[in-house]
């Protein structure tokens, strides 16, 4: 097939349209005995880190380029806070602390958050699970109500030294959530959300004394995750130092290069 045959008249193209229309042609061109390539949806999928390693960051963009829900146990939490609830009441005794909030209440609230339709083709969980009794019981989740459903690890690798200077620099707005980083991530306008002009807060567990509790936590209950699941089929560590977006562009090649291998 040549351009002619497409339609259009070759002078009649921006540059970089032509290219594109040559690049076309090429593929027309080629043997027609291959598959044409399927298309994998992410699944469900668990980032998996430590306090500060770019999960939310993550969690975000990948939900919106997938168009499937982020559900962060830890924003859940902060709303159960703001709003007053008996649960955010416990909750926030047990987050000004840097410990984890009970298994069985976790497991529960992540339970009513997947009863949601939006999950069907995929979710993201951030923050969960944090403990081996958690991922216990996704699994007998998974299989029971999702049909063996494959769940997609993303391990977040970072030096754990790099983290309290994210933690300590972080400010989310307090409106859409937006979260931002005064030294590797600034708004445009100091103190101000790039979306809707709201001032940025801190969250009350990013300063150091208190990360350090996390950090000893996520050491002790969270770190022994990483044996759990990494001979599983869609384990996927990624160097989570690098900036967001290469970050995101090699979790996203490298999920859809194991599921289409594992849907073959
Ligand atoms: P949660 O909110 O889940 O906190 P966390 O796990 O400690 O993780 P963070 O939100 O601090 O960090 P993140 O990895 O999401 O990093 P972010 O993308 O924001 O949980 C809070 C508390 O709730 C827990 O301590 C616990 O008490 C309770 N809880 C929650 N889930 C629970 C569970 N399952 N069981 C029991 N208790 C539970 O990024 C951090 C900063 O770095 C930002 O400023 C960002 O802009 C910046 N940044 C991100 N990526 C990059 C990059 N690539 N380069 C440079 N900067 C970056």
């Amino acid at each position: 097939m040549n351009l002619g045959e497409l339609g259009v008249e070759r002078e009649t193209f921006e540059p970089g349209l032509a290219e594109s229309v040559e690049r076309f042609r090429t593929v027309l061109s080629e043997p027609r005995n291959q598959a044409p390539p399927r298309i994998v949806g992410p699944g469900p999928v668990l980032l998996l880190g430590a306090p500060g390693a770019g999960k939310g960051t993550q969690a975000d963009t990948l939900a919106k380029m997938w168009g499937v829900p982020k559900i962060s146990t830890g924003d859940i939490l902060r709303a159960n806070v703001a709003n007053g609830t008996a649960l955010g009441v416990e909750a926030n005794r047990i987050m000004k602390l840097g410990g984890l909030v009970p298994d069985r209440i976790m497991n529960e609230m992540v339970a009513n958050r997947l009863e949601f339709s939006d999950t069907a083709a995929g979710f993201i969980l951030d923050g969960f699970p944090r403990t081996i009794r958690q991922a216990q019981w996704l699994d007998g989740y998974l299989s029971t109500r999702r049909r063996g459903a494959v769940l997609g690890i993303i391990n977040m690798s970072i030096n754990l030294q790099r983290l309290v200077e994210r933690v300590i620099h972080r400010r989310v707005c307090p409106l859409c959530k937006t979260v931002y980083n005064t030294q590797y991530l600034p708004p445009k306008r100091m103190g101000k959300c790039d979306k809707d002009g709201a001032d940025l807060e801190q969250r009350s567990d990013d300063c150091a004394e208190v990360f350090q509790m996390r950090l000893d936590v996520f050491k002790r209950e969270t770190e022994p995750l990483i044996r759990y699941y990494r001979d599983r089929n869609l384990w996927i560590q990624v160097d989570a130092e690098l900036p967001p977006s290469t970050v995101t562009e090699d979790i996203v090649s490298r999920l859809t290069q194991c599921r289409m291998q594992l849907s073959r």
